[in-house]
């Protein structure tokens, strides 16, 4: 364990995620923006939204179907709880992000397929009194360059702001890459739903639920220094 993961929530000021100089900016995200985030989003998804949309219309478009969520002024994928960091003009990474509890009340309202009763152990981890990390994706050819860092510095500043006790996520235990960015800012695994093998569905070793405490001012946690950007008009 290094020094970064026993500091739950605070990153080094030395070593933190953003200490690097950076050639990007984080902002948030505007409906403009959801032809690009989805592309993203559908990256970091692993499949798993278009897997769900299969079993209510094998002809869906998934990319559509992303755009119109996070194009939408609520409702969990809404650009409104989206962060995007820009290079040059180019939207290179996303940040999806809101209070759990918001998954209970959408899954609630979306009804039941055979795939949904296939994830469901998954959904049965979510912990309702954390802020949610949705996705998160950065482009391929911006990658190793602190861009995640940033944006998951960000989420966590968010969910301190609000008082939120824990950052939690969903990641398929397969996602090798993920699970390194995510330990080594301290997420810790705090449970694992066992996921029945499905044809369409390509990930081995059930989802984890990782989880991120919070800690408090009084506990010397400040915030990670990433600034965020209003958005352009
Ligand atoms: C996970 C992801 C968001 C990381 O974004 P990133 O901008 O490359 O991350 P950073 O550059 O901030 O990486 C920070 C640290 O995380 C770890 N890390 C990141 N990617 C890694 C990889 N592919 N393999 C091993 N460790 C990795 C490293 O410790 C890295 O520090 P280093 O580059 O100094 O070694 C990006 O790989 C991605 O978009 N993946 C596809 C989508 C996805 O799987 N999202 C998560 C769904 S749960």
């Amino acid at each position: 364990m290094n020094g970064r993961n026993q500091n739950q929530g605070r990153p080094d000021p030395r070593t933190g995620p953003c200490a690097a100089p950076k050639r990007f900016v984080v902002r948030r995200a505007s409906g403009r923006d959801s032809r690009e985030i989805a592309k993203l989003a559908n990256l970091a998804g692993g499949n798993t939204l278009s897997f769900l949309l299969q079993g209510i219309n094998p002809l869906a478009d998934t990319l559509r179907v992303y755009r119109e969520m996070i194009m939408a002024p609520t409702g969990m994928f809404s650009h409104r709880n989206c962060l995007v960091a820009i290079s040059r003009g180019q939207i290179v990474g996303t940040a999806n992000a809101f209070p759990a509890s918001l998954i209970k009340s959408e899954v609630e309202a979306a009804g039941s397929t055979d795939r949904d009763k296939l994830l469901q152990p998954r959904t049965d981890l979510n912990d309702s009194k954390s802020y949610l990390l949705n996705n998160i994706a950065v482009s391929r050819a911006y990658r190793r360059r602190g861009v995640g860092s940033c944006l998951l510095a960000a989420v966590i500043d968010e969910a301190r702001l609000r008082s939120f006790p824990s950052v939690t996520l969903h990641v398929w235990a397969d996602n090798r890459e993920a699970l390194a960015f995510y330990e080594r800012v301290g997420f810790r695994e705090a449970g694992r739903a066992e996921i029945p093998p499905h044809p369409d569905l390509p990930h081995t070793g059930g989802s984890l639920l990782l989880k991120l405490l919070i800690a408090n001012e009084e506990d010397g946690s400040r915030n990670s220094g990433v600034a965020i950007a209003a958005v352009e008009s």
